[in-house]
């Protein structure tokens, strides 16, 4: 298998597996801990904005997707959706913290919207992976040649992933992960 399919694949599962502790997170609620309860989801929020903008998104939009587009006209209006996505997901996430801010500030009246919009958002965004995992890369695979591979495989390497193996885990995103799998309580996370 080409590096960069695994990296990708490993990168969704990363994503994946902090959307899924961040719906459980909202869904067990506040109990008697709020200041852990936000402090966790707020580090949440911050790796779900922070790590896909910087390390995957860029590479899918400049590389993986102008190198199918040009070959695979059929699936070109898929690519352009998945671009809004990548473009609208950021102002997305940014109205969630925000909203998050708003339950933490104003109380429990902002707490409705806020679970609303999050629950909309995590069915966005593995709706996302999802699509780009069962038609983006099978594409690839039919259309890329081995040099676009190359590229591709140098690129994504240069990435690291918390769940992964690949690569020491020492970068500042690695370390957020562990730091929020440490601080959300158990069984959610390790922390208590
Ligand atoms: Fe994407
Ligand atoms: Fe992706």
């Amino acid at each position: 298998m080409h590096k960069s399919l695994q990296i990708i694949r490993e990168e969704h599962a990363s994503l994946s597996a902090m959307l899924q502790s961040m719906g459980l997170m909202i869904k067990r609620g506040p109990l008697d801990n709020k200041e852990l309860f936000f402090k966790v989801l707020r580090a949440m929020l911050f790796y779900i904005d922070e790590f896909p903008e910087k390390q995957h998104h860029p590479k899918e939009s400049t590389l993986l997707f102008p190198f199918i587009k040009d070959r695979s006209p059929q699936i070109k209006d898929l690519i352009d959706k998945l671009e809004i996505d990548h473009k609208y997901g950021e102002y997305k996430i940014r109205e969630l913290e925000h909203l998050l801010i708003g339950w933490e500030m104003l109380g429990d009246k902002k707490r409705d919207e806020f679970n609303h919009f999050s629950a909309q958002y995590i069915t966005f965004y593995m709706q996302h992976m999802q699509l780009e995992e069962s038609l983006i890369l099978p594409e690839a695979l039919k259309v890329l040649s081995e040099e676009e591979w190359k590229i591709l495989d140098l690129e994504f390497s240069l990435n690291s992933d918390p769940l992964g193996t690949r690569s020491p885990r020492q970068s500042e995103y690695d370390l957020l992960f562990t730091h929020i799998t440490q601080l959300a309580p158990a069984p959610i996370g390790l922390g208590d």
